[in-house]
């Protein structure tokens, strides 16, 4: 039984997401904390009424970013994590964090990567004539939304969307491709091959 670590910072609708996958599709895995860097996250209230254990590392409360990464890994180290799932974790990670944890890091961003790293990512693609968007899960490394991609999907842009229906189309699709990631790498059906990793059972990396 591998043991999932969920990292989070607001609304968690990926890790509910991930949550409900892993129970209902029986894995052999189970979400043994949801960690977040806000006290108010309010995904916090839904792993809490599941019975899974929930941690709080306020990131206000530390000097600079080493002081929380290193309290952040003795909290998730804890849990004794096979793998850790950043849902809208919104901190950067220090290389000493990545490293400690290497490979069994995974990350959802909303946009077609390598394209549109960082924030706004929704705006952004509507201000640049986009006629496709989309999430990416993937690998994290020490580079901020970069890393080995295990999946996409993606999405139209159409005429009159905003950051608000671009998003919402977005975060639906994350919602089916985050769980099937982590899935993947609890069953460890994944091999990497010069930074390009590959379903060895030809399963699709792609959702269009
Ligand atoms: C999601 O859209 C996720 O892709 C994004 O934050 C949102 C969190 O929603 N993450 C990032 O932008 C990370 N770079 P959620 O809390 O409802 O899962």
């Amino acid at each position: 039984m591998k043991n999932i670590v969920i990292l989070i910072s607001g609304r968690g609708s990926n890790m509910e997401a991930i949550v409900r996958a892993c129970a209902s599709e029986g894995w052999d895995a189970r979400v043994a904390a949801v960690v977040s860097n806000r006290p108010d996250a309010p995904g916090l209230a839904f792993a809490q009424e599941r019975g899974i254990a929930t941690a709080v590392v306020d990131h206000t409360l530390f000097a600079d970013r080493d002081a929380f990464d290193a309290e952040l890994a003795r909290v998730v180290g804890e849990f004794s994590p096979d793998v850790i799932v950043l849902a809208g974790f919104m901190r950067i990670l220090t290389p000493a964090f990545v490293s400690r944890f290497e490979r069994r890091i995974l990350n959802v961003h909303p946009s077609l990567l390598p394209a549109f790293t960082g924030l706004h990512t929704h705006r952004r693609a509507i201000e640049a004539g986009c006629k496709l968007a989309g999430a990416t899960v993937h690998f994290v490394t020490p580079e901020l939304d970069h890393g080995p991609i295990i999946i996409q999907a993606v999405v139209p842009v159409l005429p009159g969307d905003t950051e608000a229906t671009l998003s919402a189309r977005i975060l639906a699709r994350e919602h089916q491709i985050y769980p099937r990631a982590v899935r993947w790498v609890v069953e460890g059906v994944l091999r990497e091959d010069a930074g390009v990793v590959v379903h060895t059972g030809g399963e699709s990396q792609l959702v269009l």
